[in-house]
């Protein structure tokens, strides 16, 4: 692959593409995509025509001046999704429109909701996919009586982590396409083909040697022109890119699709859709150990950064890959642009795969030769840095020289986002700033040893609260794991923080209330959704009966599973208007009130420990898919425990 370094405007180039010709004529298939706007027309970043006021960092004070624009569009425009929401919740007593339409006019008084999908891997793909597809209205049978179509409309914030980070990753690179669109794709795309692993590749006509030997190819011609283009590569470089191939609808898994484009595609630029946020951690180099101290990075549309008090900056997304120095880009420097390839961030917010998806390649059934060429490719990374994505040159270089760990480093080292045990992307939702009031907190992780959350994200995130790191953030208080599995916390939806007097001790006063958290834990009800987290490949009817589970999970089983949830619809129309009431000092309905006497916890403990395992039941009954799932769970399952444990005593992690 031979990549022209040319100078173009941004603009034009989004002009110039093709693509958007192509799929303005397929309007029902899963339509195409951010923008293919890298300079390069590839992989590679290369260098723009700075514009006339060059690109700064700023200070996490604030939401960017960009955010804050946006939302005054986008809190407006969820308005009368949310009323036709919550009027099918069907509140006694209670008139939602009314309600809504008295406070229109203070915003601050309106529900401001946030949805947060965790890592996971494909698992938390697929659940999560469940999730947002019963959230979202233009889903069939979203809006059936104990749907909860609408949420996704109603939403200001989508935010993902890791796996969860590729379903919002893959959702907004595909002009915001549904759930069952992209599961369905289109004929001779890729897309969310998980049944060939990313290993071999996607399935093309022709010798499937030749076809996994020339994907090879081509991953690695591309990683060769960021090389080429002056950059430091590193191992999530090819992992990105192998990942986007079924993650974006595009030739090659769309080489020149960036991040930031999504700032500048039609559907979000005009707030018709949420905010998408992907989260990855800061690691120190050389440190193996990713404490839940470490800095919590965020990648918006618009920037990448971070409002922990001791880097609390932001650098402009699209410039990324430019030598800023102190907050700015010196007059002797270039302006760069198509650093943040989107499946580069995607790949960087889940950089723990690397372990296993590269890694492991000899397991595969490939050719040999193509085998070798792979293995003495990462040999050259190094497998000292498997989890790493290198952000070289580091943009918060001499940025809050006095606080930032990395103020002298040339190259900013990220890694998952869920290697500090914050496995739910809560971190961006979860700061005064943006004044989220519910967020749904979907948990897909692997936490027992059968794969199953256990409340360890919350945890991890309420723990970090009572750090200084946390600079006075609050978050309800959760309990402890036995607590979790004993009280079934992790079997049903359960709703955190609904004492509005009960938080993180030592926070502000000043704070706002903090968000209540309606924790949606991956359970099992009509498929073993438990799957490895280190399984890399499933058969379509294993996908679909996962993402279907993951539907079942969101509504309680469409309200079918008995007492507690036959009013769902109701009691999350209820979570949702909580703080809002609070602010209005409305009388909680009656509805509501036994709402929250069901699903909230009830701030009892039960520590008893757990004897013989956590063995849940299916909450309704397996049904048959045409692959059988589970029983694939590899070694990693062990090593992931293992490594969480190692992470959580705070010693040094070395694999
Ligand atoms: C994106 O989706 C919207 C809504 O479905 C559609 O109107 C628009 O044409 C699509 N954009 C592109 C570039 O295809
Ligand atoms: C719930 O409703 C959805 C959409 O209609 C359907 O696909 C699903 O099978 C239903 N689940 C149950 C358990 O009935
Ligand atoms: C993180 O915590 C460890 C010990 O818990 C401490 O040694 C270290 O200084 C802390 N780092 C930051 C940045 O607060
Ligand atoms: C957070 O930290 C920054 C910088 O350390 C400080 O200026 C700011 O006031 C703090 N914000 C809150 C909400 O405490
Ligand atoms: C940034 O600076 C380094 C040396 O300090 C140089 O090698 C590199 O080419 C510069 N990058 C750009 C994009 O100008
Ligand atoms: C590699 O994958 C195989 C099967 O997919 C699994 O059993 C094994 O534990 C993995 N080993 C390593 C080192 O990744
Ligand atoms: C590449 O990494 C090396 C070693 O970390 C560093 O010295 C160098 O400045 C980096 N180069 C670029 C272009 O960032
Ligand atoms: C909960 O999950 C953590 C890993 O996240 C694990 O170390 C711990 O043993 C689990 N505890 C229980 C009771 O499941
Ligand atoms: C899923 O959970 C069930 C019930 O505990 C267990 O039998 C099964 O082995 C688990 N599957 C995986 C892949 O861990
Ligand atoms: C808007 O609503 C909030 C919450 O109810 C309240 O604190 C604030 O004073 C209101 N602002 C105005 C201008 O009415
Ligand atoms: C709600 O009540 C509190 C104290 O009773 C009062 O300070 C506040 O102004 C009231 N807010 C509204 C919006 O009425
Ligand atoms: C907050 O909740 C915890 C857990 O239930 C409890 O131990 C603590 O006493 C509560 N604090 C207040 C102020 O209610």
């Amino acid at each position: 692959m031979h990549l022209q370094f040319s100078i173009l405007t941004l603009a034009s180039l989004a002009l110039a593409s093709p693509s958007l010709v192509d799929v303005a004529a397929e309007a029902d298939h899963v339509i195409k995509r951010a923008l293919p706007d890298s300079p390069s027309g590839g992989y590679a970043p290369a260098e723009v025509k700075c514009p006339s006021t060059r690109p700064t960092l700023r200070s996490a004070q604030k939401v960017s001046p960009q955010e804050a624009d946006w939302l005054k569009t986008r809190r407006g425009n969820t308005i009368q999704p949310m009323i036709d929401f919550l009027r099918g919740a069907n509140i006694p007593g209670f008139d939602a429109q009314a309600y809504i339409n008295n406070h229109r006019q203070n915003l601050t008084a309106v529900p401001n909701v946030g949805i947060a999908l965790s890592g996971g891997g494909y698992r938390a793909l697929m659940n999560g996919a469940g999730f947002v597809a019963a959230a979202d209205s233009r889903v069939a049978g979203s809006t059936d009586k104990n749907g909860i179509g609408g949420l996704l409309q109603s939403a200001t914030y989508l935010a993902g982590l890791s796996g969860g980070g590729w379903l919002v990753g893959s959702i907004y690179a595909n002009n915001f396409s549904t759930v069952p669109q992209l599961r369905d794709g289109e004929k001779g795309s890729s897309l969310w083909q998980f049944s060939r692993s990313i290993l071999k590749g996607p399935k093309e006509s022709g010798i499937s040697i030749l076809n996994t030997a020339s994907y090879w190819d081509d991953v690695h011609d591309a990683v060769d022109a960021k090389r080429d283009a002056g950059y430091n590569a590193s191992i999530t470089d090819y992992w990105g890119r192998t990942l986007s191939y079924q993650l974006i609808n595009a030739k090659d898994g769309g080489p020149s699709y960036t991040f930031s484009s999504i700032s500048r595609s039609p559907g979000f630029n005009d707030a018709k859709q949420p905010l998408p946020i992907l989260v990855a951690d800061g690691r120190f180099p050389g440190e193996k150990a990713v404490a839940l101290n470490s800095t919590v990075y965020e990648f918006n549309p618009w920037e990448l950064g971070t409002f922990d008090p001791n880097v609390f900056g932001f650098v402009p997304l699209q410039y990324l890959g430019s030598n800023f120095s102190n907050g700015a880009i010196p007059k002797d420097e270039k302006c760069m642009s198509g650093f943040d390839q989107f499946g580069y961030v995607m790949g960087t917010s889940s950089s723990l795969f690397n372990q296993i998806a590269m890694r492991n390649i000899s397991s595969e059934k490939i050719p040999t030769f193509i085998t070798n060429a792979v293995e003495s490719l990462l040999e050259k990374i190094g497998k000292a840095n498997d989890d790493i994505a290198v952000y070289s040159p580091n943009p918060f270089y001499k940025y809050n020289e006095k606080t930032n760990p990395n103020t002298n480093e040339k190259t900013l080292t990220l890694v998952d986002g869920g290697e500090d045990l914050q496995n739910m992307p809560l971190h961006p939702l979860i700061q005064p700033e943006r004044a989220v009031d519910v967020i749904f907190a979907v948990d897909s992780s692997a936490d027992t040893e059968n794969s199953f959350p256990n409340g360890t994200a919350l945890r991890a995130t309420y723990d970090r609260t009572a750090q200084p790191i946390s600079n006075g953030t609050r978050f309800p208080v959760v309990p402890d794991a036995e607590t979790f599995i004993n009280k079934g916390l992790n079997q049903r939806p359960t709703f955190f923080g609904c004492d509005p007097k009960n938080y993180t001790t030592g926070s502000k006063a000043s704070n706002p209330l903090p968000p209540l958290i309606v924790y949606v834990p991956n359970m099992a009800y009509t498929t073993w959704s438990n799957v490895s987290t280190y399984t890399m490949s499933y058969e379509d009817a294993e996908r679909n009966a996962i993402i279907q589970n993951g539907f079942n999970v969101a509504t309680m089983g469409n309200g079918t599973t008995g007492e507690m949830s036959t009013n769902w619809r109701t009691c999350i129309g209820c979570a949702v208007l909580q703080r809002s009431m609070l602010k209005t000092n409305t009388t909680i309905p009656a509805a509501c009130q036994k709402c929250f006497d069901t699903h909230c916890w009830d701030g009892k403990t039960d520590t008893r420990p757990i004897t013989g395992g956590y063995q849940p039941k299916p909450v309704i009954g397996i049904q048959e898919t045409s692959a059988a799932v589970g029983g694939r769970a590899g070694d990693f399952n062990k090593m992931l425990a293992l490594m969480s444990a190692i992470a959580a005593s705070g010693l040094v992690l070395v694999i």
